[in-house]
């Protein structure tokens, strides 16, 4: 990402400037977790670097090529899992392979691994409406994993969740994507999941955005529940925390 900043104008707020002149490196395989306040401009940045929405100035570029629409090798998890209701667990994974016209029964063993593998071995035929809040989003997970993305996009994937299933989700999120060796882009309001998961946390300041740090996490992998006990993991917290400001007046809690 080079010198990206983004204007957006609208009728009623006029010009807000979300993002300004962001540069940034990322290597495949790097699992990258963005922290920032409320409204700095996270969401867009993910947009961007997705090609959902373009940069006023600056640019973007995987694997040497600008960003463009459509991008294939994305999967994208949201805050809400937005399941289809009237589609069983495996149903939903199998969705974006039936949106892209592929072949779904030679998809349907895959998608029962992925199940496996996020912890919902046996739970394949079972509905939304029959599934934990937490299972919900880890059917949102197998659905964004089964086209084997290159790249993973999470926007705050465990926002809505409560602390204990969100710890829980943050661990199995650890293992998984320390197996599969896919580059990831973190979105989080946690700074303790930012660390717990991330190879690197970029800190954005209040917008218009600005990256103001970008905290290599020099934590051993594999990591287990554990680190977040360790010295070092609290130093990164802290380090974090304070390049994040204290001005957190009216805005939802950084943990
Ligand atoms: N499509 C849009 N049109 C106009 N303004 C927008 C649009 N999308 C975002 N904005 C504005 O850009 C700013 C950054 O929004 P963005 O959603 O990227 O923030 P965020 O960091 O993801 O916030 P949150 O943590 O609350 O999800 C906000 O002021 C928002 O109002
Ligand atoms: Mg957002």
């Amino acid at each position: 990402m080079r010198s990206v900043s983004k204007t957006y104008t609208t009728s009623k707020k006029g010009v807000v400037r979300a993002i300004d002149s962001v540069s940034f490196d990322v290597k495949a395989g790097e699992f990258v977790s963005i922290v920032g306040h409320s409204g700095c401009g996270k969401t867009t940045l993910l947009r961007i670097i997705t090609g959902l929405t373009e940069p006023t100035t600056g640019s973007v570029t995987i694997s040497g090529k600008a960003v463009a629409l459509p991008m294939r090798g994305v999967g994208h998890v949201y805050q809400k899992p937005a399941l289809m209701p009237w589609r069983s667990a495996i149903e939903n994974v199998l969705l974006p392979i039936e949106l892209l016209h592929g072949d779904k029964e030679s998809a349907r063993k895959k998608a029962s691994a992925l199940l496996a593998s996020v912890g919902l071995k046996g739970f394949e035929s079972l509905y939304p409406r029959e599934l934990s809040v937490g299972m919900q989003h880890r059917v949102s997970l197998a659905r964004a994993l089964i086209h084997d993305p290159q790249i993973l996009v999470m926007d705050e994937p465990f926002g809505s969740l409560d602390e204990l299933t969100r710890e829980e989700m943050a661990t199995e999120l650890l293992k998984i994507t320390e197996s599969l060796n896919k580059t990831v882009f973190f979105v989080t309001h946690s700074v303790s999941e930012a660390v717990m998961l991330g190879d690197r946390v970029l800190v954005l300041s209040p917008r218009p955005s600005k990256l103001v740090s970008d905290v290599a996490i020099n934590v051993p992998r594999p990591r287990t529940e554990k680190v977040r006990t360790q010295s070092s993991f609290i130093a990164y917290c802290e380090e974090i925390r304070s390049r994040l400001g204290s001005n957190l007046e009216g805005q939802r809690p950084v943990q």
